[in-house]
């Protein structure tokens, strides 16, 4: 979309125009609707219209229904959002850091994720953006959520910071090819995001940086939301910590229940007991199975292998346990006769540490009975071995 198209959107026609699309998107026939509304708008402004409905109804994924019904996307500004569980995560523990009304500056804000979640936690925000769209977007979901941000279209490389009292900055993690994995491909560069944790600074990072990549001093915080992988953030200067230094934190949502270096007590493998555990995403990320293993009173089954293993059954927001009702060697024929004995018919494969593939060898134990189960496909001391499990 061009920059007049969206002020054209913004005018009291355009916004009656996108309020009757975004109603009516969904509900009524794609192409009946495009027809329609071009009887008597311009076509341009029709597709404008359309393209928004279409990105609200899918923001609905990221953002509580109805912020996503009243904001504006570019496609990239909408994947590149953080999704609201974590940006209110992030904006919390920001606000806390630094008292309320102090002054952030986002520094590549987007259409505002972050911004809007910064703002209604308190502070005093500026959002930067490069791309005048873009900046123009996250200006127009400020006001169309009643959040009170100021937003300029800039590099954020030439911002001068003396003003804030921490900066946040999400660097653009897209390239012509889609998703970039390298830190030094990210937009600002990795230099930019060096420079900035010299300061106070909290910077959204891909979940897998590689752990060298975190400079001394800085606490990286992995968040899952619901057990799956959101983000990782590097939070440096007063916004490290909590009171006591952190090198490494993973962080659940929505519980918020959180687990550090400081609760690894390093590792313990042990032999299987009664009971296994799954970590969660963020805690095998941040590199601290251990820690979780320490809470359920357990150890590893294999020094490298994120699985745990304990005698009784705890429940922590860290892991998924299961009961422990089998142990077979890694062997095809005699896992299908397992399979017929047992009268399996729902399988669930899970693996870790073994060159596995879940799907064929769930069709080649020829699950046909009614019963339900789970094997968990891994090494123990050393040795392929399937576990036959049961969730707790
Ligand atoms: C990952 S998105 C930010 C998403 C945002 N946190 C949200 O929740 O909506 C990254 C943004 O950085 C912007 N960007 C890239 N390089 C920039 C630069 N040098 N200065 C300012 N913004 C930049 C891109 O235009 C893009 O909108």
């Amino acid at each position: 979309m061009q920059t007049a198209t969206f002020d054209a959107l913004r005018t009291a026609a355009g916004a009656a125009l996108l309020a009757e699309a975004t109603a009516a998107y969904g509900r009524e026939d794609g192409f009946a609707l495009g027809t329609r509304l071009r009887r008597t708008h311009d076509p341009d402004l029709v597709a404008a219209a359309l393209t928004q409905a279409r990105l609200r109804a899918r923001a609905t994924d990221k953002f509580a229904p109805a912020d996503a019904a009243r904001m504006f996307f570019t496609v990239d500004g909408y994947e590149q959002a953080t999704r609201v569980a974590v940006a209110r995560h992030r904006a919390a523990r920001l606000a806390t850091a630094l008292g309320p009304g102090a002054a952030v500056a986002d520094l590549c804000c987007g259409v505002g994720g972050d911004l809007v979640e910064l703002a209604r936690a308190g502070l005093t925000v500026t959002g930067v953006d490069v791309d005048p769209l873009t900046a123009d977007m996250a200006t127009a979901n400020a006001e169309a959520l009643g959040v009170r941000a100021e937003v300029v279209c800039a590099d954020a490389t030439t911002v001068d910071r003396t003003a804030y009292a921490a900066v946040v900055c999400d660097p653009a993690r897209r390239g012509g090819r889609g998703r970039v994995f390298d830190p030094d491909a990210y937009r600002p560069p990795w230099s930019f995001v060096l420079e900035l944790l010299a300061g106070t600074a909290c910077v959204k990072v891909a979940p897998g940086l590689p752990h060298e990549r975190i400079p001394g001093r800085v606490e990286a915080e992995w968040v899952s939301e619901r057990g799956e992988v959101k983000e990782a953030a590097l939070w440096s200067g007063g916004l490290a910590g909590d009171g006591a230094r952190v090198g490494r934190r993973a962080t659940l949502l929505p519980s918020g229940a959180t687990l550090t270096d400081r609760d690894d007590p390093g590792p313990v493998v042990r032999p299987l007991g009664e009971f296994l555990y799954e970590p969660d995403g963020a805690v095998i990320r941040a590199g601290l199975v251990t820690a979780a293993a320490a809470r359920v009173g357990g150890g590893l089954i294999d020094p490298s292998i994120a699985y745990v293993t304990a005698d009784a059954a705890v429940s922590t927001p860290f892991a998924r346990g299961y009961l422990v009702l089998d142990t077979l060697p890694y062997d095809v024929k005699a896992l299908r006769r397992y399979v017929r004995d047992h009268g399996i018919g729902v399988l669930t494969v899970k693996k870790r540490g073994v060159g596995v593939e879940p799907e064929k060898l769930r069709a080649a134990v020829r699950p046909r009975g009614d019963r339900t189960a789970t094997f968990v496909v891994t090494r123990v001391a050393g040795t392929a071995t399937v576990i036959v499990a049961d969730p707790l």
